[in-house]
């Protein structure tokens, strides 16, 4: 395997224990072995894109990640602690792990600033000042600050997911994931998604991403991961990816990606 791990990146990781380590995990549903053997490590700082065929397993590691799926082997540790099986300590730890699905899954009933205050007032205690000030810094970042009062049918998909990305972020997470965050968009939607995400990643978000976007990958992703039958086939940069896969697996679903 090609070393990755030094020189490739600029936020200096020697110092700083990896803050997601997977090791050996494995999950089944019923008699499909959907994660065989998962070992993935990611540094504080680094953003890690998923990529490969559907039904490889994408979704359910980002959800065993969070812990909305239970393992039945091996480990998952978010910054050195052990994810617990349940409990008042696992609802602490999965707010360390900020989540944002394809479709956005926002509260319909709620304005988007109360989606955004609701997560820290209810599971960190936050009082409401403080979390609306802080909401609607997230919401400026994220390009919305003036939809606030809005309901999220009254926003676009683009703006229905920036709402989503500030939400998962109004957590203070240490961790951000993403599963396909832009598969549901309309194009001309995509690009101001993708362009939050960029600024997250240069700004040292630690991030697990998954998607099929191969801009995005080449220009944020430190660590290309492509996964295919449950299992990681291959590991590298970006760059070395894209130009020069090593196996046929991910050869052939390049092509098919890239014809598409
Ligand atoms: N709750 C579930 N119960 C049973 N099988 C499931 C469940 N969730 C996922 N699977 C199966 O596990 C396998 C992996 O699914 P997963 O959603 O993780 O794949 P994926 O790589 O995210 O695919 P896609 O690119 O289509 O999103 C698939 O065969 C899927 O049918
Ligand atoms: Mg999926």
């Amino acid at each position: 395997m090609v070393d990755i791990g030094k020189g490739a990146g600029d936020k200096g990781t020697s110092d700083n224990p990896p803050l997601v380590v997977l090791e050996n995990v494995n999950k089944h549903f019923g008699e499909l072995h959907v994660l065989k053997d998962i070992n993935l490590t990611i540094d504080q700082g680094e953003v890690v894109v998923i990529i490969g065929p559907s039904g490889g397993g994408k979704s359910t590691l980002c959800r065993s990640i969070n812990r909305l799926e239970p393992i039945d082997g091996g480990s998952i540790m978010i910054d050195g602690k052990k994810l617990p099986e349940e409990g008042r300590e696992l609802a602490r730890l999965r707010a360390d792990v900020g989540m944002v699905f394809q479709s956005f899954n926002l509260f319909a009933h709620k304005t988007i600033l109360e989606n955004v205050t609701l997560g820290p007032m209810k599971v960190r205690k936050v009082g409401k000042a403080e979390a609306e000030k802080h909401a609607m810094e997230l919401l400026e970042r994220v390009g919305i600050g003036s939809q606030a009062g809005k309901y999220p049918a009254q926003l676009s998909g683009g703006q229905q997911q920036r709402a989503a990305i500030a939400r998962a972020l109004a957590m203070k997470p240490k961790v951000m994931l993403f599963d396909e965050p832009t598969s549901a968009l309309d194009p001309e939607m995509v690009k101001e998604v993708l362009d939050v995400m960029t600024d997250l990643a240069e700004e040292g978000m630690t991030m697990i991403v998954v998607t099929h976007e191969m801009g995005f990958a080449r220009r944020a992703a430190r660590k290309v991961v492509f996964m295919a039958d449950g299992q990681i086939v291959e590991e590298s940069t970006p760059d070395e990816f894209f130009t020069n896969a090593r196996t046929d697996r991910a050869k052939d679903f390049l092509s098919k990606i890239l014809t598409h």
